[in-house]
């Protein structure tokens, strides 16, 4: 069967998973232990609501970092995030202080997508080390402004919570891309599908006390960016990272047609790149249906498939209950009768040669941890070759061995304490939000917008808002 993965490609996708995880693991110390307590980078954590909460959760099992201080305008997300880190940090109501009050190295930042640059500048201004969760910046204005604050403080890390730059299988997809084992990729299809209509975490219960806007950010134009800031920022990434540059126009349309709870957002939107290459991204968010088309069918939401002239991957970072995982599939063979120089079969060569025949099985992208080694005991390499097996017959997927979160917190604690420029750096941050700015302005205005428009957006002085 020629379009079947065979046992060598599975010994390929391995040692390019070899490859693409000792390249970027030689010398990458944020996985190793940081030793002893002093070798802790201090930090703040401010804005520890939802996903603040969550990680914290993740904080508590990295140990080349304290938390000593933590910061939420709304008490019982101040005291949840305390509690969860566990570590009886300074509890603080306005980040300001606890920028000027501590003793600290660094900044967490997961505060709502308008907030984030008052905070990060206040942070890098003060000194600080800053993490700031994705979308890195909410306005042109910003894009400005943090590009040059952040380039005159070379000395002080600025990482963005693109958690897929940390994971070993996109690395991989990456490496793959790089060494032709797909041909020249030409699509990117993305999507983040999720069936709210009928209970939304973006229309939570407003608890006594707060009002609906702040407890409900994201549904006001305001403070959010909608489902291209909350979702497609992550997999807009992915599309410039696999392709090699960012787009060069969008095309959309989103519309705000199924729910109408007072939010003007949309509830849908459809989005089209163009990079320099001709290479497109084709990306779509709705709120009314969960399926996913990859993996046979057995995740949900959110993926993207990779698309190229020998081959195509499926790629998802998962959740914490389902982790990361990639498929990768041989193109079909072209029928050998095409006529020499004919791309497509003549009408006239017959039904048979425009069939669409038979598809490839995908097989799994193997990560070094998955290859039987040399120095493997009898009892590792059975059980490896076994795990192998059943990876191949689709009965197990084979796991990271650290989860993509985990690897961007220590990574960045890394960072801080060395000076290497993180993964998820300030220019990818600030190529991400630019793209989301312009792609909703595209579907806003209902116009092709080209990227070098930010170039004369939002240029002058900068009053922030007020966080
Ligand atoms: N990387 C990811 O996968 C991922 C996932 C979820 C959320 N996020 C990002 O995390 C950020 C927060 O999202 P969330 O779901 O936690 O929202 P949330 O509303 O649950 O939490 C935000 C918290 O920030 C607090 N806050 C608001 N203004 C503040 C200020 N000036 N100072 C201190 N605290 C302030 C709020 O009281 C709230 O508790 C967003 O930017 C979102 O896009 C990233």
């Amino acid at each position: 069967m020629p379009n079947q993965p065979t046992r060598r490609d599975a010994v390929k996708t391995t040692a390019v998973g070899v490859a693409a995880a000792s390249s970027l693991i030689t010398g990458a110390p944020w996985i190793q232990k940081v030793k002893g307590a002093n070798s802790k980078v201090s930090y703040g954590f401010i804005g520890t609501g939802s996903r603040g909460q969550y990680l914290l959760k993740h904080l508590k099992g990295i140990d080349n970092g304290l938390c000593t201080a933590v910061c939420d305008v709304y008490q019982p997300a101040l005291d949840k995030g305390a509690e969860t880190i566990g570590t009886n940090p300074k509890k603080f109501k306005d980040y300001r202080e606890l920028l000027s009050a501590s003793n600290l190295d660094a900044v967490l930042i997961a505060t709502p997508l308008f907030a984030h640059f008052p905070v990060t500048k206040a942070a890098l201004e003060s000194g600080k080390h800053v993490f700031c969760e994705k979308s890195l910046v909410f306005t042109a204005e910003e894009v400005h402004a943090l590009r040059a604050l952040a380039n005159s403080k070379p000395k002080q890390t600025l990482q963005v919570g693109l958690q897929r730059r940390y994971s070993k299988f996109y690395q991989t997809a990456k490496q793959m891309i790089d060494k032709g084992m797909i041909g020249q990729v030409t699509h990117i299809r993305g999507q983040w599908h999720r069936n709210t209509f009928a209970k939304d975490p973006w229309n939570k219960p407003v608890p006594a006390g707060r009002t609906d806007k702040e407890q409900n950010w994201r549904k006001y134009r305001e403070f959010s960016g909608g489902l291209t800031a909350e979702l497609a920022s992550h997999q807009i990434d992915i599309a410039d990272w696999m392709f090699g540059s960012g787009p060069e126009y969008v095309v959309g349309v989103g519309g705000t047609d199924y729910i109408k709870d007072g939010r003007d957002i949309f509830d849908n939107i459809q989005l089209i790149y163009r990079y320099p290459k001709g290479q497109k991204l084709i990306y779509t968010s709705m709120t009314t249906n969960q399926h996913l088309p990859l993996f046979d069918g057995s995740r949900t939401e959110f993926g993207e498939c990779i698309m190229g002239t020998q081959g195509t991957i499926h790629i998802t970072v998962g959740t914490d209950n389902e982790p990361a995982l990639g498929m990768w599939f041989r193109e079909p063979a072209l029928p050998s009768a095409y006529p020499a120089g004919k791309s497509a079969a003549p009408a006239a060569v017959g039904a048979s040669l425009v069939s669409t025949g038979k598809g490839s099985k995908g097989l799994p992208i193997l990560l070094d941890q998955h290859k039987v080694q040399g120095s493997d005991s009898f009892l590792q390499s059975e059980l490896k070759f076994a795990k192998l097996w059943l990876y191949g017959k689709g009965v197990m997927v084979p796991e990271e061995d650290s989860n993509p979160v985990d690897v961007e917190l220590a990574s960045f604690f890394d960072c801080c304490a060395t000076g290497k420029r993180p993964l998820a750096d300030l220019e990818v941050g600030l190529h991400d939000s630019t793209a989301v700015i312009l792609s909703n302005q595209a579907m806003y205005d209902e116009r092709k917008i080209y990227f070098n428009e930010i170039d004369k957006m939002g240029k002058g002085p900068v009053a922030p808002k007020k966080a």
